[in-house]
């Protein structure tokens, strides 16, 4: 993985590095304010996403492409996933959009989002807009990733299909909002649960975005919380989905990044016993360790499995810039 402080993947050979961005905290920015573009380059988000989706009146959607543009490549976004919203198909924004900003700005963009995607076909087709742009350019083709919204029933119901429909594809974002109106919810509040009903209403989207998600080795993002004061909420309904393994959530306020950023990494001691696992099973599985499928470490016993759930951690930690605390000790032979 890589630490939010390298630079962006963009351009890498390895197909899946996009994949594995740190995304922790994702900062919605609307690209039709100059002052806030200017600002967030200075916030310690791992993505940005400059909006000209719902953030943005229809009047001033032409010139927030144009300072989007001019954000992308005159900014200073280093060891920030740079990522541009577009509107969604179903308006008559999202190809003009696209062009705009690639073609302006193609080379100092990692992403593009889709938001309220309905179905496979619909990234399909931007995954093909961009590739004629890429090729027109002369940019490289394929490097530019989509991340994909899930916000209405259908979109939910075709989840599986859409994770599948691009290898331009790199992570699933629930868009609660816009979900809750969709399914006629009886909430205001994004991310609190609707009065009446005991149990998690939002376990059974979550759940469903996260398993399209990781069958195909993406990654799946948690939206908004839209009381932005409430930094205690914020952490609740962001330790709900991190709990789930969702990888990062949207932030709308440089006041919720520091909570995202913290409560999508491991805890050091989490960090610590994983790689610690990573290492004992690496010596007991080796010659000078006897080659062993299980061994102790310990009062725990590890095999492989526990090596893949020390993975997950692990990754998690390097990206977040966690240092290790405790080293591994070989056992007396
Ligand atoms: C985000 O786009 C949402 O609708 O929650
Ligand atoms: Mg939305």
């Amino acid at each position: 993985m890589t630490s939010p402080s390298s630079p962006s993947p963009a351009g890498s050979p390895d197909p899946a590095a996009g994949r594995l961005r740190p995304r922790r905290s994702c900062l919605a920015v609307p690209g039709s304010s100059p002052r806030f573009l200017e600002k967030a380059q200075g916030l310690p988000a791992d993505q940005v996403f400059l909006d000209l989706e719902d953030a943005v009146a229809p009047l001033a959607k032409e010139g927030a492409r144009h300072s989007i543009v001019d954000a992308l490549n005159k900014g200073d976004w280093t060891g920030k996933t740079r990522v541009v919203r577009v509107n969604d198909w179903t308006t008559s924004w999202t190809y003009r959009d696209v062009i705009t900003v690639v073609e302006g700005a193609g080379q100092n963009l990692d992403c593009v989002m889709l938001p309220k995607v309905q179905d496979a076909e619909q990234v399909r087709a931007l995954d093909l807009l961009l590739t004629q742009i890429e090729r027109t350019m002369g940019f490289e083709v394929g490097r530019i990733g989509i991340e994909a919204q899930i916000e209405n029933a259908r979109g939910l119901v075709n989840v599986d299909d859409i994770a599948a429909s691009s290898p331009r594809l790199e992570t699933i974002v629930f868009g609660p909002a816009d979900f809750m109106a969709s399914i006629n919810m009886k909430s205001l509040v994004v991310g609190k649960q609707p009065p009446g009903y005991d149990a998690d209403a939002y376990h059974y989207i979550l759940m469903r975005i996260l398993m399209a998600a990781r069958t195909h080795d993406l990654q799946a993002i948690d939206g908004p919380y839209l009381q932005i004061r409430d930094v205690e909420g914020f952490r609740e309904v962001a330790g709900r989905a991190a709990a789930l393994g969702y990888d990062g959530k949207w932030v709308l306020h440089p006041g919720q990044i520091d909570a995202a950023n913290e409560v999508f990494s491991p805890a050091q001691e989490d960090y610590d016993h994983a790689e610690l696992i990573l290492d004992a099973y690496d010596f007991h599985t080796s010659e000078a360790g006897g080659k062993k499928g299980s061994a102790m470490l310990g009062d725990e016993m590890i095999d492989e499995a526990s090596r893949k759930m020390a993975l997950v951690v692990a990754g998690k930690g390097r990206a977040a810039g966690l240092r290790r605390t405790t080293s591994f000790e070989a056992p007396e032979a």
